[in-house]
């Protein structure tokens, strides 16, 4: 039993959050729990984003707190120190891949090929995120990498919204499904937490309608 293993023991959704104003996090936090979301991926795209991870683990201890778009070590244990208990990146390398493996890190690395799933499984891992799911191959990719590689289970990200993510959440070697769709710019700046909660529990009533 892996780290990301007891993070997601059944079907997650993970919304993935470009954060502009640090303050935002703890309600946005408290709103995608109010629409029964437990995870949330915090993607280091922007200044607040550190800070932003460092105030949901402080204040909003029931939400699983993850950091995004990590691309360099660095990042990583600065998120780690903040309070992240997954990071997510948008790709594979050697480099990243060692270092998370060494500090026993939670850590999903980009996938988009063969080639990358083989690279990410020499560093132990066996659950990945399909990026970007859409561009790469979506559905009929990860059936086929379901065949081949069926040790193994993907959180597709990129192109994934309320109308296709059933299509997703229908493949037995998904665990967990990423977006922006969750969290849309416009409603953050608007910071209309009622907003995220209303998709939040549509989305979720969608995903536990497959489950
Ligand atoms: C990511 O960081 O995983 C993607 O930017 C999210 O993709 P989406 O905006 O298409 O949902």
């Amino acid at each position: 039993m892996t780290l990301l293993d007891t993070l997601f023991p059944s079907l997650s959704l993970v919304p993935v959050v470009v954060i502009d104003h640090a303050d935002d996090a703890v309600p946005l936090a408290e709103a995608l729990l109010e629409g029964g979301i437990t995870s949330i991926e915090i993607t280091l795209r922007t200044e607040a984003g550190l800070r932003a991870i460092e105030q949901v683990a402080k204040h909003v201890p029931n939400i699983i707190i993850g950091s995004g778009t990590i691309t360099t070590p660095a990042q990583m244990d600065a998120a780690a120190n903040a309070g992240a208990r997954f990071h997510v990146s948008p790709g594979v390398t050697e480099k990243l891949a060692a270092h998370a493996a060494t500090k026993g890190y939670a850590w999903l690395p980009g996938v988009a090929n063969a080639s990358n799933i083989m690279t990410a499984m020499e560093h132990g891992a066996t659950r990945m995120k399909l990026f970007p799911a859409s561009l790469s191959g979506g559905v009929p990719m990860l059936k086929q990498f379901a065949s081949v590689f069926p040790q193994l289970r993907f959180c597709p990200t990129g192109g994934i919204d309320e109308k296709n993510m059933h299509e997703y959440a229908a493949l037995p070697t998904v665990f967990a499904i990423g977006g922006s769709w969750i969290t849309p710019k416009e409603v953050l700046a608007a910071k209309d937490w009622k907003q995220v909660s209303a998709i939040s529990q549509r989305s979720m009533k969608a995903l536990t309608a497959l489950a």
